[in-house]
This record gives C-alpha cells, sequence and structure tokens, in this order.
C-alpha cells in the first residue's frame, strides 16, 4: 500500500539513472534553450557543482544544480525545474533550500541566480525566499517564438543572513 509518507517528495543528490527524467523535464521547462543532456551529465560529475532531485517514492519531481566551488566565497545557482504535474506543491521551494544549505556547506557567502524577467513564478519563488534584484543582463537569453532576446534578472542572497532568518523563524 502505498502511504502519505512514502510518497513525500525528498530531496536526494542526483545520479545517472536519474538524468533521462532530469533531462525530459529540462526540455519540457525551458523549451528555448534547454541544456543538453551532456551539460547535464558533465555538471552532476563536476566536483565545482552540486545536483539534487526532488523525487516521491514512484519518480524524480524536480531537479536542481548550484555551481559552489569550494574556497570561492560564492556560488551561483545553474538551474532549476519541477515537472510541470508537480508544481506549486512546494517541492521548487524545497530544492531551493537544498541547494542554498549546500552552497553555504561548501562555504560560500553570497548564492547568486539570473532569472528572465518574464518569469513571475520564479522570481516570486526566489523574493520569497530572501534573494535581493542586484542588476539586469540585458538581451541575456536567447530568442522565443517572438524572436526577442530577453534580459534577465540578476539576483543574490546572504546565506550567512538567510540562514539566521531560517534559524529565527523554527
Ligand atoms: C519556478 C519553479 C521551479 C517553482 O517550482 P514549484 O514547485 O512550482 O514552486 P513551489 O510550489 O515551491 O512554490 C514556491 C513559490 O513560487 C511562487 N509560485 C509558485 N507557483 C506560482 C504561480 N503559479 N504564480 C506565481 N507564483 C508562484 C510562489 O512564491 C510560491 O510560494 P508560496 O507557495 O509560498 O506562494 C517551477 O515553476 C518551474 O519548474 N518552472 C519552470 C522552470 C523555471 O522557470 N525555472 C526557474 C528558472 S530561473
Amino acid at each position: 500500500m502505498v502511504t502519505e509518507a512514502s510518497t513525500r517528495p525528498h530531496v536526494r543528490l542526483a545520479r545517472e539513472a536519474d538524468l533521462a527524467t532530469v533531462h525530459r523535464i529540462e526540455t519540457e521547462s525551458f523549451a528555448d534553450d534547454p541544456w543538453s543532456l551532456g551539460m547535464l551529465t558533465e555538471t552532476l560529475h563536476s566536483a565545482d557543482s552540486v545536483m539534487i532531485v526532488a523525487a516521491d517514492s514512484h519518480e524524480v519531481l524536480g531537479y536542481a544544480a548550484v555551481l559552489a566551488a569550494k574556497g570561492a566565497g560564492e556560488a551561483d545557482v545553474l538551474t532549476i525545474a519541477v515537472d510541470a504535474r508537480a508544481r506549486g506543491r512546494g517541492v521548487g521551494r524545497t530544492l531551493l533550500v537544498a541547494l542554498a544549505t549546500e552552497a553555504q556547506a561548501r562555504g560560500a557567502k553570497l548564492l547568486f541566480l539570473e532569472v528572465r524577467e518574464s518569469n513571475a513564478t520564479a522570481r516570486s519563488l526566489y523574493r520569497s525566499e530572501g534573494f535581493e534584484h542586484v542588476g539586469v543582463r540585458p538581451k541575456y537569453y536567447p530568442a522565443g517564438d517572438d524572436g526577442q532576446r530577453e534580459d534577465a534578472v540578476m539576483m543574490r542572497l546572504d546565506l550567512h543572513h538567510w540562514c539566521e532568518t531560517k534559524k529565527e523563524s523554527a
């Protein structure tokens, strides 16, 4: 019998066997500029990055990766996406919190990311976790169906402050 506990999503390190599903979610989520399977594989095996997945007892629901070279003091969210069927249930936030925790464990003080200006859902998630707007990279993203390149909003999280806030609200 499938119990609620066995189906609650948990986060773990990604494995080679997850990559086919990760690649499917990536392709469905970023139709204009998805990472190839090769790029995902390289990230999985890089000593400078960490890739995680959120999975229930049946399948991978989402994934995320952070570039956090030891000693760099800064980290970058490389990618984060949740299967469209599993969105709006807290999986994205769980992945983001796990990434920030991993970046901090590797000594990062600041966590950066870029997000499409039009991506209101992701920007809302990042703002609510404490990321601040620090700039814009004009025409950063390749053109989509409308033929226009899109600006990236650059955001930054102070990991020490984030961690203190988490402890206070726990
Ligand atoms: C962005 C994404 C990862 C969020 O994952 P998710 O599992 O749906 O998000 P959660 O359920 O954890 O929600 C976290 C927050 O996101 C925001 N959010 C989620 N769904 C939203 C929606 N439909 N509209 C507006 N904000 C939304 C809210 O701030 C929400 O917090 P709340 O539940 O306290 O209101 C997911 O929408 C996704 O995979 N999108 C496609 C890929 C992508 O854009 N990745 C980001 C690239 S920078």
